[in-house]
């Protein structure tokens, strides 16, 4: 099996960042695994608004690699609508069979993948020999997720940024199925005082030593 590198934490705590570019750095495979809930969102939603859950599970069925590249993927409906569909227990299965062929085989026979995600290190890969549970404040991750919205020209409000990113933390981490949480194995990293080139330091060191440590798991 190809080595795995984990990267779990709640919404905009920069892991998606941090695991493109360490994806980079070690010349693995990077797998945005919150892409797929929220392609399986936009599949559901384009069957009914709103959707049922026969909608999301004929979604999640359907879904194939081109679905990730969808326009549109990046809205807050879609992100409301994406927390949601992975509080399904079906659909969290067929998604997880998703990524165990993704793991199996990290595309261009790259000899390992970075995954980033809510469950990557509990449920996905627990044999995963690098997690990272990367985490911030929620104002923290509200104030960047605010930036960058403004950034993209898109009509935003702090307090209603801050309100959205809690209802969805609160769905993730209360759900029966594959609750976000650090793996027991996992190292914390918390960035709310770091900036994104600290962020990726640390992380690219503790993922090094990780791999080193455990360079046949
Ligand atoms: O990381 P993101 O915001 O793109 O994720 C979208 C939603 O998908 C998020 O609300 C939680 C869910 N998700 C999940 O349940 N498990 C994952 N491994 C990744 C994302």
């Amino acid at each position: 099996m190809a080595q795995v590198v984990a990267i779990d934490g709640p919404t905009a705590a920069g892991k998606g960042t941090l695991a493109r570019r360490l994806a980079a750095e070690l010349g693995f495979a990077y797998l945005d695994t919150g892409l797929i809930y929220r392609a399986v969102a936009a599949l559901a939603l384009a069957l009914a608004d709103p959707p049922g859950e026969a909608e999301m599970l004929a979604a999640a069925a359907a879904l194939t690699a081109a679905d990730l590249a969808r326009p549109g993927l990046r809205t807050e409906k879609i992100a409301q609508w994406s927390s949601r569909v992975a509080a399904v227990p079906a659909v969290r299965a067929a998604v997880k069979d998703f990524q165990l062929r993704f793991i199996a085989a990290p595309p261009d026979g790259k000899p390992g993948a970075v995954l980033d995600g809510r469950d990557i290190g509990t449920v996905i890969c627990p044999d995963a020999p690098a997690k990272l549970f990367v985490t911030a404040s929620a104002e923290a991750r509200a104030e960047r997720r605010f930036r960058e919205l403004q950034g993209r020209g898109e009509p935003a409000i702090y307090a209603a940024v801050l309100d959205d990113l809690r209802d969805r933390d609160r769905r993730d981490s209360d759900r029966a199925v594959s609750p976000l949480k650090p793996a027991a194995d996992a190292v914390v990293l918390d960035t709310t005082e770091l900036d994104a080139e600290q962020a990726f330091q640390k992380a690219l060191s503790i993922v090094r030593g990780r791999l080193a440590a455990n360079p046949k798991a």
